[in-house]
């Protein structure tokens, strides 16, 4: 597979592949509150299904998704994330190390539901289109996608700036072993996540509670 190139996506890539470790820990953690209702929305709309899951990471939702799906397909870039996520041994699940932004070894009109947890807030505005237009392809027509990430937290103290020459947004984040990484994360606010979205979903249904927000659309076909 040809390494990503941007330089602060192979940042991410790092910062993924060291941090883990340290997230298979959350896969001990029952889950409450919030994500109990979002497992549950996305359970409901993967039953029977064929499922496409991006940037699934150690597989922490995969493994409440997957096995309601008929089958469930989930792509990350770091093979020590896919190491943790296969290590869960899921039914139904398959794992893939791909690229968000080609997909490239995946087929067109495959699927029939789509996720991303935590995913957006890491694509640099520059990439957008590049993404749901690789994203939306795998997918059937007016197929439901459930993405979720984030809301800043007031007592977050990880440094948060922007940068002019990109429009993008960056987070210093370290990790228990004093590594640091600057990383593409961006905090939407309700306004903007509907008119970055607009151009791809109809039946868009934002939900926007901390500790992240959540929302629901079908596929708009169009060549981007
Ligand atoms: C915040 S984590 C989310 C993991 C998982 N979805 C979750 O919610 O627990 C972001 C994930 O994106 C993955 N990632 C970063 N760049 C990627 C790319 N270009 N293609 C696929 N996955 C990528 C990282 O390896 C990491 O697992």
């Amino acid at each position: 597979m040809v390494p990503l190139t941007h330089g602060h996506e192979s940042e991410i890539n790092r910062y993924y592949s060291a941090r883990a470790p340290y997230l298979g820990k959350a896969l001990e953690v029952p889950p409450s509150g919030q994500t109990l209702e979002i497992i549950a929305e996305l359970k409901s709309s993967a039953r029977g299904l064929a499922v496409l899951e991006i940037a699934c990471g150690t597989g922490y939702w995969t493994r409440f998704v997957a096995p309601c799906a008929r089958e469930a397909m989930a792509i990350d870039f770091s093979e020590e994330m896919l190491e943790v996520a296969r290590s869960q041994q899921i039914v139904n699940a398959r794992f893939l190390r791909e690229d968000a932004y080609s997909l490239k070894s995946l087929e067109s009109n495959q699927f029939d539901f789509g996720f991303a947890m935590h995913w957006l807030s890491h694509i640099p505005l520059a990439r957008w289109d590049e993404f749901f237009s690789a994203f939306h392809a795998r997918l059937k027509p007016g197929a439901k996608v459930l993405v979720a990430d984030d809301i800043r937290r007031p007592d977050d103290e990880d440094l948060y700036f922007s940068r002019v020459e990109t429009r993008d947004s960056y987070e210093l984040r370290r990790l228990p072993n004093g590594q640091s990484y600057e990383i593409v994360k961006r905090y939407f606010a309700p306004d903007e996540l509907h008119a970055l979205l607009a151009p791809y979903a109809t039946n868009l249904h934002i939900r926007f509670v901390r500790p992240r927000w959540w929302l629901t659309y079908e596929v708009v076909f169009a060549e981007f």
